[in-house]
């Protein structure tokens, strides 16, 4: 293969690389971004010690105490870097309604040349790495293959965890085979001679798909689901296009496997909206009282599910590790990732301690008290008395684990399973301090796709400054749905018809809430491992045992229906947190309304159906 020179700049190509689509893009993007060098990622652990410690030396990692925790490393962001942009993320197709009012849109010429003059020359200075990753494993009917050029050597470490990525991706690509392309800068050029700062970013922001061309562009941030550019921005916003065009599911969902003590085993796949516990569901500990249950892991956070011909939704985790929000999690709430995070982790803006370790908020119900000293996430003191005086944070609320979900000591045996897993369950979580009952299952496919489009999620004063307000979260993939959220909606539902026309079995639908707070403002049921509770009622519904109560959103179970063994909870606190109340389903069924008035270019007739059906039943 020969190789093109760019500018006198060598493009370095591998001779294993023999796509000429992807050599002549990485050629045109060299000639546009103007990096110093390329340097063509082949995914080895050589490689990424290397990396590691390049990122060391720059002073944007610290090498964590290797005998407190082996082979990990910190790395604190610029301040202003801390979080996805959903206000700076856009979609651009080519007809804004296909863009839908849930999403950013600009047309996709004007994007072009809004982006074209930050891009060009935006590398300057620094190396480009070609990152080659499949989402799913590798050579999988249900994987798909992407190519990240970023100048971020960040990414690239954290690509690796994340994302089946190296060398081997290329004998899959071959000579014609298709890659989605996503580019990335941090936006920070470096003038001859200029000093670098430990974490790039630029402060405009602009994360942009292009989902007929299957292109992603992202400028400015070096933060999480802008910068891992496989993430949300391919396995969700692009692949959601790519599922409803080729007749699958790209969904924000957990995969998990759970054996009941009979030893058979089901998969249920879970959609909770961000920040509401799902890497736990996911990795979920039975309690006592459900010896003989065992849930595995198969993904935290996405799943591409795809119909096979015996008529079942086969469905697999495109991601190969975990970038969780660490403040919060400790032994109680999800013990499995504790373990999973003992070694080999990226963390990114917790808090480092005296000894060289890592440190958040909640790590405290572990040890029985606050640390005495600390480096914060922005590198100051933090003290206890620091944090009573002034509220500071030793970690910042949305610090993140990189770890490979190798490390999880409950992954499932079939997580890298080339042909999926077979869903025999959905379950739609919102957070809803009222009116949503713990757990009801919808009466049939299309009244759990209405289940599913209507969820939310109150929000919480520390991520918008009002607690309380219920943000509708559509299938939890308001920031995540590449297109018009009714066409989705309806994607959903001709998936249904499909299925059923092939006389197959679908999945049961569920919604949970685990949120629901008493006359005290506490929340009322436990969560973490009492979950299990709920989770082994839908399995014993699946396997026709379980018992429930129809009403009017669905079916639930009554407190003699849930095994309780080990766990002091009334059925008044049942009732709390089950129980129906009709002037409050009057005013969410309003709120329904306003959804479905902002949604209502193309929204499915069944869903207004739906609504009415529980109308009716509200007025019997
Ligand atoms: C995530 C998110 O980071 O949903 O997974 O925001
Ligand atoms: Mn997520």
């Amino acid at each position: 293969m020969n190789q093109p020179v760019m500018q006198g700049l060598s493009l370095n190509t591998p001779a294993y690389v023999k796509n000429a689509k992807l050599i002549a893009w990485v050629a045109d993007m060299v000639a546009l971004c103007k990096p110093e060098t390329v340097y063509w990622c082949d995914g080895s652990e050589a490689e990424y010690q290397r990396l590691c410690q390049q990122l060391v030396d720059a002073g944007t990692f610290k090498k964590l105490n290797e005998a407190k925790r082996p082979n990990s490393f910190l790395a604190q962001s610029d301040p202003t870097d801390v979080a996805r942009v959903e206000d700076r993320t856009y979609i651009c197709s080519a007809r804004k309604e296909d863009a839908g009012p849930t999403n950013n849109w600009m047309e996709p010429g004007q994007m072009r040349a809004t982006l074209q003059p930050l891009f060009d020359g935006c590398m300057r200075g620094r190396t480009l790495y070609v990152v080659p990753f499949s989402m799913g494993p590798l050579g999988s009917p249900i994987a798909h293959i992407g190519i990240e050029l970023s100048d971020s050597p960040y990414v690239a470490v954290n690509m690796k965890i994340m994302t089946r990525m190296g060398k081997a991706v290329f004998d899959v690509l071959g000579t014609e085979g298709h890659f989605v392309p996503c580019v990335h800068t941090v936006g920070a050029p470096l003038a001859q001679g200029q000093q670098d700062v430990s974490w790039p970013c630029n402060k405009t922001k602009y994360i942009v798909h292009y989902p007929e061309t299957r292109e992603i562009w992202s400028y400015g941030s070096g933060y999480g689901g802008n910068a891992l550019l496989g993430k949300k921005c391919f396995a969700l916003r692009i692949a959601s296009n790519m599922g409803r065009d080729e007749g699958w599911l790209a969904e924000h969902m957990l995969i998990l496997g759970v054996t009941n003590p009979q030893g058979r085993k089901y998969h249920v796949a879970a959609a909770f909206p961000s920040a509401c516990g799902k890497t736990n569901f996911s990795m979920l500990v039975p309690p006592a009282g459900f010896d003989g249950w065992k849930v595995t892991t198969i993904g935290d956070d996405i799943a591409w599910i795809k119909p096979a011909a015996d008529g079942k939704l086969y469905a697999i985790n495109p991601e190969a590790g975990y970038f969780g929000v660490a403040p919060g999690t400790n032994l109680l709430t999800n013990p499995n990732c504790m373990r999973s995070l003992e070694r080999d982790t990226i963390f990114t803006n917790v808090a480092l301690t005296d000894d060289g370790d890592v440190w958040w908020e909640g790590m405290e119900k572990d040890t029985g008290s606050l640390p005495a000293h600390l480096i914060d996430w922005q590198g100051n003191d933090w003290t206890p008395e620091i944090a009573r005086q002034t509220g500071a944070k030793a970690a910042h609320p949305n610090a993140r684990f990189t770890v490979a979900a190798t490390n999880n000591p409950a992954l499932d045996s079939a997580w890298d399973d080339p042909k999926g897993v077979a869903i025999d369950a959905f379950i739609f979580g919102g957070r809803r301090s009222t009116t949503v009952p713990l757990v009801a299952e919808a009466r049939n496919w299309v009244e759990g796709v209405y289940m599913a489009a209507t969820m939310g999620s109150e929000t919480t004063a520390a991520a918008t400054g009002q607690a309380g307000v219920v943000r509708r979260d559509p299938f939890a993939m308001l920031p995540f749905a590449g297109y018009n959220m009714s066409d989705y909606f309806q994607h959903w539902l001709n998936m249904g018809q499909k299925l059923q026309a092939m006389g197959a079995t679908l999945p049961k639908i569920y919604t949970t809430n685990w949120f629901r707070k008493g006359q005290d403002g506490q929340f009322v049921w436990p969560g973490y491992g009492e979950n299990m509770r709920v989770l082994a009622w839908m399995i014993d519904r699946i396997e026709g045992q379980g018992k429930g109560q129809a009403h009017v959103t669905g079916i639930s179970p009554s407190y003699e229906d849930l095994n309780w063994t080990g766990l002091d909870f009334s059925a008044e606190q049942f009732d709390t947190v089950t129980s129906i109340d009709k002037a409050a389903w009057l005013k969410e069924l309003e709120l329904h309304d306003e959804l479905f008035k902002q949604l209502e270019h193309h929204l499915p007739k069944e869903l207004g159906e739906t609504k009415a059906a529980i109308e009716r039943r509200l007025a019997a």
